[in-house]
């Protein structure tokens, strides 16, 4: 096993699937509010992909090997959870911080991005929590370049969460994707400069920081697929699908209503 390095061919797909990703957290955005339930956004996200944009959600009946099918077609995780939270019927509420992860499959390519999204007004420890993490995210990908190494890309966004007074969750981490969800090689969110693979042009694969107010420590809930902090401490994670370009990077998964890129992170 190793890493691909995609075509021109399969960079136009993996285009065309990334944003289809991001039109997805575009077109549920408005329906995050009081009172609805994570099963609802869901089953709008579900519709929404199959219905209107023809794509296949990659999470639904996904099932890595030592895990049973994930039940869904996207996954929301709430304040503590950290990722791979199972909707249902978890009412949200004022307050409440919320991410929203979702994989679409196109002509046979992956696209997989989440955002945070504040339920009603968020406190300003929550707040802090998922702005920070959404600069580690851009710390990690402005570290993306033909030459560098993952390790810098690791280091990047350990270094602004620690020097935040936040914590890096070590078990989790971004991935190699293409034809298949989960590629090599692994994006670890912590490390060492200099140290790790070196990054060529037409490598894609995601960086998706999950960030803990608290300590790093997380454990998995009796569902098999939910993550949450040991401490119950709250949790944030923003993810873009990245392709190593000749002279940088491209983010793959953009679209109308991605935010833009913190100013001085
Ligand atoms: N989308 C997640 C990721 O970023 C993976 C979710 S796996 C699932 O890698 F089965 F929970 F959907
Ligand atoms: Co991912
Ligand atoms: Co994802």
């Amino acid at each position: 096993m190793s890493v691909v390095i995609k075509t021109q061919e399969e960079i136009e797909k993996m285009r065309v699937a990334g944003r289809l990703a991001a039109e997805v957290l575009d077109y549920i955005a408005p329906h995050v509010k009081p009172g609805v339930t994570t099963g609802k956004l869901n089953d709008l996200c579900h519709s929404y992909m199959v219905g209107v944009q023809g794509t296949v959600p990659a999470p639904l009946n996904y099932a890595p090997p030592g895990y049973k099918p994930f039940p869904k077609s996207i996954c929301t995780s709430v304040n503590h959870q950290v990722c791979h939270g199972v909707p249902g019927e978890r009412v949200l509420k004022q307050g409440d911080i919320l991410n929203i992860d979702i994989t679409v499959i196109k002509d046979g390519f992956h696209g997989d991005s989440s955002r945070m999204f504040y339920v009603g007004e968020p406190g300003i420890q929550a707040r802090r929590l998922v702005e920070v993490t959404y600069e580690c995210m851009w710390h990690g990908i402005r570290s993306v370049r033909p030459g560098a190494q993952l390790g810098d890309v690791g280091a990047a966004i350990q270094a602004h969460a620690e020097r935040r007074g936040f914590s890096v969750v070590r078990e989790f981490c971004g991935h190699g994707i293409g034809r298949k969800f989960h590629e090599e090689p692994q994006v670890l969110h912590y490390g060492k400069p200099a140290t790790g693979l070196r990054l060529e042009p037409g490598m894609i694969f995601t960086i998706e920081p999950m960030i803990n107010a608290g300590k790093a420590a997380i454990r998995e809930l009796a569902d098999g697929w939910t993550i949450v902090t040991k401490d119950h401490s709250l949790s944030a994670q923003w993810e873009h699908t990245v392709l190593v370009s000749d002279s940088g990077y491209e983010i793959l998964t953009l679209s109308q209503g991605t935010p833009p890129a913190p100013q001085s992170p």
